[in-house]
């Protein structure tokens, strides 16, 4: 059995593999991509979820991660979710898919849509965790404002009812790709409307499912939908007014919108500590209205908060039992009652309380499938956040506590036992010599979230 030391070693290897060359604006640069097999770009939750775990082994790197990113930032604020590494073939779709060069600075090429809004989360996690002062306020005074651009932009954009939950338009806004809370959506664009060529287009360069099992990845049909959505946006010229009006799919997820919140409560620490107070007081606002907002969004019936299908005039609650469900613990939106019930529902062997915790869907749900990416199995990222967030509590429920070091150290075990994996069967331990780790290998946010959860461990 390896010690926690090896371990951290086997991680700050897959980090430095997992290390590219890159050139943005004339200039060489190191940046950590997801995966060698196939994640060979840069993401904007993989890479501030990279920063996060990189800041303990290489301070500066962290710093360089971060700022890195903003490199792809558009002129309107958006951050896109990807950031492609020109002359890489692997990963479909390709950059030319979504024909956004206009809007970027260097002629960078990224997606068009964006990711769970992580990023502020990183910059204030790196600066709480690097000890050089004056590189740390350098590091904020170069990134606020990109930081401060993407909020604005995303608040403009994807909240203009000012309710406190942002829409977000496409499945991979939502990180969890396949998960079954977007079936509902999902299932109204009527395939045979979907043009030929784009079916012929996914059928032939979709690349996923070459590197292994089709069981293990989004299905066919969910791809014709995810391009089918990129076209349509590119249609739009990327204008999100038009976009927010006409896509088929625009939902106020409850993960997304938990992450918002934490990030504007990021934001608000980084103008505390330089910055101007005002601007702080903004962003403050903003978390405290998506706090409450989080909170009404459970539904007494399903014991859950719900996401709310929000596509074309629409206001109906999804109430699918997902990992998501616990995400407002990380938003500090979760009243005693709701507490409770989600320590509960945590603990149960029959839904979140499995051999591997915290399966993305209940294991006793329909639509659990054990194997098929946000579909059941266990992710490393998600439970980071189910962690954070049940220690948000510990002072509320003596059990939030216990149960954040439980996760912390089976998420731990869990790589210890399978791999650096991307992600993992939640339902049972390894038969000797079978690894329970699925989808990529050597993946670099588990080996980021790894060494983030021994720091944690060894600190708490
Ligand atoms: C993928 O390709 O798996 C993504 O989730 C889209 O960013």
């Amino acid at each position: 059995m390896q010690t926690y030391f090896e371990l951290l070693n086997q991680a700050k290897e897959i980090l430095q593999h997992n290390t590219i060359a890159v050139t943005v604006d004339g200039k060489p640069y190191e940046r950590i991509i997801p995966s060698r097999d196939y994640y060979v770009h840069q993401w904007l939750w993989d890479t501030a979820g990279i920063a996060m775990g990189l800041v303990h082994v290489r301070e500066e790197a962290a710093f360089y991660e971060l700022l890195l990113l903003t490199a792809g930032q558009w002129n309107n604020g958006l951050m896109p979710h990807i950031i492609y590494n020109p002359g890489e073939t692997k990963y479909y779709p390709p950059a030319d898919k979504w024909q956004t060069t206009s809007f970027t600075r260097h002629g960078i090429k990224t997606s068009g849509i964006t990711d769970p809004p992580l990023l502020a989360i990183s910059a204030e996690y790196i600066c709480n965790h690097a000890s050089d002062e004056q590189k740390k306020r350098d590091f904020i005074n170069n990134i606020l404002p990109s930081i401060m651009a993407y909020h604005d932009h995303l608040k403009r954009y994807r909240d203009p009812e000012d309710c406190g939950l942002l829409t977000i338009v496409h499945p991979w806004e939502s990180g969890t790709d396949d998960s079954p809370r977007w079936d509902s959506l999902l299932n109204r664009i009527d395939l045979n409307m979907i043009p030929n060529d784009i079916k012929a287009d996914v059928d032939l360069n979709r690349k996923d499912m070459r590197y292994h099992g089709s069981q293990e990845r989004p299905t066919e049909s969910d791809y014709y939908r995810y391009i089918y959505l990129i076209e349509l946006f590119k249609d739009l010229s990327w204008d999100y007014t038009k976009i927010l009006d006409e896509t088929p799919f625009a939902v106020k997820d409850i993960l997304f919108n938990s992450i918002w919140e934490r990030a504007n409560e990021a934001i608000a620490a980084l103008l505390h500590t330089c910055g101007s107070q005002e601007e702080a007081i903004k962003y403050q606002r903003w978390a405290e209205q998506t706090r409450n907002a989080l909170t009404n969004t459970w539904s007494e019936e399903h014991n859950q908060y719900c996401d709310i299908d929000v596509t074309q005039g629409r206001h109906q609650a999804i109430a699918v039992p997902t990992n998501a469900i616990f995400m407002p613990l990380y938003a500090g939106a979760v009243t005693d009652k709701q507490l409770d019930i989600l320590l509960d529902r945590l603990s149960l062997a029959d839904e979140f309380g499995t051999e591997y915790p915290v399966p993305s869907t209940a294991i006793n749900n329909r639509y659990f499938d054990k194997e098929r990416y946000w579909r059941g199995p266990t992710w490393p990222i998600t439970n980071f956040f189910i962690i954070e967030g049940l220690k948000r509590y510990k002072a509320r429920h003596k059990n939030a506590d216990q149960l954040a070091n439980l996760l912390a150290i089976k998420t731990i075990q869990m790589i210890r036992d399978n791999g650096f994996w991307e992600y993992f069967d939640s339902t049972d331990h390894r038969t000797e010599g079978h690894t329970k780790g699925m989808g990529f290998s050597s993946f670099s946010w588990t080996a980021a979230i790894l060494i983030q959860l021994l720091n944690m461990i060894h600190y708490d």
